[in-house]
């Protein structure tokens, strides 16, 4: 006989293979990407729920005081569960922040029945593997508008959306990607917090290795990250493209707005590297709060700017960027 929790739909399968599939998409979440490679989650898998948690201990409090980018962060976790979900056959049911006494429970995934896997499922589940933060330049060949569109698709159906920016725009959030990264370094709790989460990871499984920063200073129109080191990722002597930007925006600058957009990141980069697009985040504008207001009222005050995104053609010409580490599953997916 069945077990009473068991939906009927997945009656096929027992409780404890359920759990498993749990188990098993939480610790392939584990490919996500997160803010300094924090990955700030925290797995909890009972009794067929899977929970989801901020693991305020890998929160950069110095940079995210209020855990904006860890929750998206985590919100890009999720996305990769449930892509691990469909690829074994299962529908997920997700409760965002299902109980307000518990803010830092970030979400509670079951599964509601079984579902067809389609060759999307597959593709979808492959490119987690895949991914990677590829801060080379873009190639000269440019993005176009169907590629374009087709990244806008797959992060508007999470609850955020993907707006392009114009020229004239561009250059405005260039400025305020220079202030911010200025206010940034300026701060010397800052700095200490971004040197022990950059360059040799050692056994920790954690932050951004010096084999994924270029080699050379990489010009782009908007600065990005100044990991305040020279890495060791080729680069090649090539002029680069010149990139797209985009913002993805959304209406609440809540907890549940940013883990909904850290979903529609982890939708749009996944379907991005299908289609050969880099995408590489600039979340300093974010993270400064006069900066981030000037984002805010830069796109007409009617949305919340959750992340800036540097977009374009992967440039096939040199080799990519290797897997940044991960912290074992035993680190973040906890055993009934
Ligand atoms: C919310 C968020 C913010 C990020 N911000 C930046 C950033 O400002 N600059 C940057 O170079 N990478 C940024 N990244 C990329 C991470 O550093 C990267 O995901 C992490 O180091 C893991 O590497 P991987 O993406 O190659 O797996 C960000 C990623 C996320 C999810």
């Amino acid at each position: 006989m069945a077990s009473a929790r068991i939906p009927a739909g997945v009656a096929r399968r027992t409780a404890r293979e359920i759990d498993e599939a749990l188990r098993h998409a939480a610790a392939m979440a584990g490919d996500a990407p997160s803010v300094h490679n924090t990955q700030p989650w925290r797995w909890h898998v009972a009794d067929g729920a899977l929970e989801l948690w901020a693991d305020r201990d890998r929160q950069l409090r110095v940079a995210d005081p209020v855990g904006r980018m860890l929750t998206v962060s985590c919100g890009t976790a999720l996305h990769h569960a449930l892509v691990a979900l469909a690829a074994q056959g299962l529908r997920p049911a997700v409760v965002p922040l299902p109980d307000p006494a518990r803010p830092d429970l970030l979400a509670r995934v079951t599964v509601s029945g079984n579902a067809p896997i389609t060759s999307a499922d597959i593709r979808m589940y492959d490119a987690t593997a895949l991914r990677r933060t590829d801060r080379r330049p873009v190639s000269p060949d440019r993005m176009d508008e169907t590629t374009m569109q087709a990244l806008a698709n797959a992060a508007r159906p999470h609850g955020a959306v993907l707006r392009y920016l114009t020229r004239d725009r561009v250059a405005a959030v260039a400025e305020l990607a220079a202030a911010a990264t200025e206010a940034q370094q300026a701060d010397e709790a800052w700095r200490a917090e971004l040197r022990r989460w950059t360059g040799d990871p050692g056994t920790s499984g954690t932050g951004v290795p010096d084999v994924n920063l270029p080699e050379r200073p990489v010009r782009n129109p908007v600065p990005e990250r100044d990991f305040g080191r020279r890495g060791t990722l080729p680069v090649g002597d090539e002029p680069g493209g010149e990139p797209v930007y985009a913002v993805l925006c959304g209406e609440e600058d809540r907890p549940a707005g940013w883990l909904a957009a850290g979903q529609a990141l982890s939708a749009l980069w996944l379907t991005a590297g299908e289609l050969g697009v880099s995408v590489v985040p600039v979340s300093s504008v974010i993270e400064v709060p006069v900066t981030r207001r000037a984002l805010r009222d830069l796109l007409g005050s009617t949305t919340w700017p959750y992340l800036v995104l540097r977009l374009g053609l992967t440039d096939p010409r040199e080799r990519g960027p290797l897997a940044t580490p991960r912290l074992p599953a035993d680190r973040t997916v906890d055993e009934a």
